[in-house]
């Protein structure tokens, strides 16, 4: 069979889940892509990283990233560091030297999308990243594909699965915020620094990614009215509890009367609604549109193995591609000249 090699950037949460993941579902990848995947070369952070990770993984690992951006034998590179720099840097020049890309980067896709769409292009390469919206949720594709017939009007929900975890945690089992999100981060959902999680600045990358799929709008980070959950205490919590409600941090995206409105911030949910329902690291999104109407999808937000299992589902796509002998990217082609909202528009233009 022909091979397919990958060149992995990190062996963090999710980059240590992608090689389990190959290695479980080896057979049925390999029929359904007629090829064998590997990966050949992992990059890790320093000399003391990689002997920990040579005793968990049978790769080989380097501390240069030139010895995967040179290595001709590497079709694809899975970026998996996190964070603008060097990840940008990093995929720029894989890009340039012809390598697909799978990335979970929403903070990159985010903040510079259409560059790294346009250079994938450019140099005929694949751009792949639905791990970086939801974790284990499809909800990319099945924006870009499933309701590519459809008029979206609304697209809503909970897109941190570190704060809906220590949300819960808090009205289930009482636990303080300082204990709730340090479980969080023990259980690797939160980002290394988990500030992004609390500030509702993760969900608005995320917000800024679904309005271009559902809009098909390239919105600024700034023009995302966001607010976190830093600051919220136990007893507010059990307080919107006796009054029938959970605090969910609520991510949306609207097209009001011609215009898209895209907020983050703590709200009060009622508990008959199905998004209260939602618990942990879960994530859903929930989205209103013309042709299906109301639709849901619900699944695991944060976390190595959903997160890894839609990483593997990018590359597995990026072979089928080379087998049809084609390149495709994930980025959603349409685009709209909607505005945006007059109260959204901080850019002071
Ligand atoms: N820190 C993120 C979250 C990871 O908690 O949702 C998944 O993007």
């Amino acid at each position: 069979k022909e091979k397919l090699n990958i060149g992995l950037l990190g062996l963090g949460t999710v980059g240590s889940g992608v090689p389990t993941i190959l290695q479980e579902h080896q057979e049925k990848i390999s029929q359904v892509t007629g090829m064998e995947i590997s990966i050949s070369k992992a990059l890790v952070r320093d000399e003391e990283e990689k002997r920990r990770q040579a005793e968990k993984f049978d790769i080989q690992l380097t501390t240069n990233i030139d010895d995967i951006l040179n290595d001709d034998d590497i079709q694809i590179v899975v970026e998996l560091i996190g964070k603008v720099e060097p990840a940008k840097t990093f995929i720029t020049k894989a890009l340039e030297n012809g390598k697909h890309i799978v990335t979970a980067n929403k903070d990159l896709l985010a903040q510079h999308g259409s560059e790294l769409v346009a250079l994938a292009q450019k140099n005929q390469c694949d751009l792949y990243y639905e791990a970086s919206v939801a974790g284990g949720i499809p909800i990319l594709r099945t924006i870009a594909n499933s309701l590519a017939a459809d008029n979206i009007q609304k697209v809503l929900g909970i897109v941190n699965g570190t704060t809906n975890y220590m949300l819960t945690q808090m009205v289930t089992e009482k636990k303080s915020y300082d204990q709730a999100l340090k479980e969080a981060q023990e259980l690797g959902f939160a980002e290394s620094d988990p500030t992004n999680d609390v500030d509702g600045i993760d969900a608005a990358y995320k917000m800024v990614i679904l309005s271009q799929f559902a809009f098909g709008m390239n919105i600024h980070l700034d023009q995302v009215d966001t607010r976190g959950i830093r600051g919220l205490s136990l007893d507010d919590v059990e307080m919107a509890d006796q009054l029938g409600y959970e605090v969910k941090l609520i991510g949306s995206s609207e097209n009001r009367l011609g215009s898209i409105a895209v907020e983050v911030g703590p709200m009060l949910v009622a508990k008959s609604h199905p998004i209260a329902s939602v618990r942990n690291e879960f994530n859903a999104v929930f989205i209103e549109s013309s042709g299906v109407g109301e639709s849901m999808y619900y699944g695991p937000g944060a976390g190595a193995k959903p997160t890894a299992t839609s990483v593997v589902s990018d590359i597995i796509t990026i072979a089928k591609n080379i087998r049809l002998g084609t390149t495709g990217h994930m980025f959603n082609a349409y685009q709209h000249d909607t505005k945006l909202a007059d109260d959204q528009d901080t850019s002071g233009n």
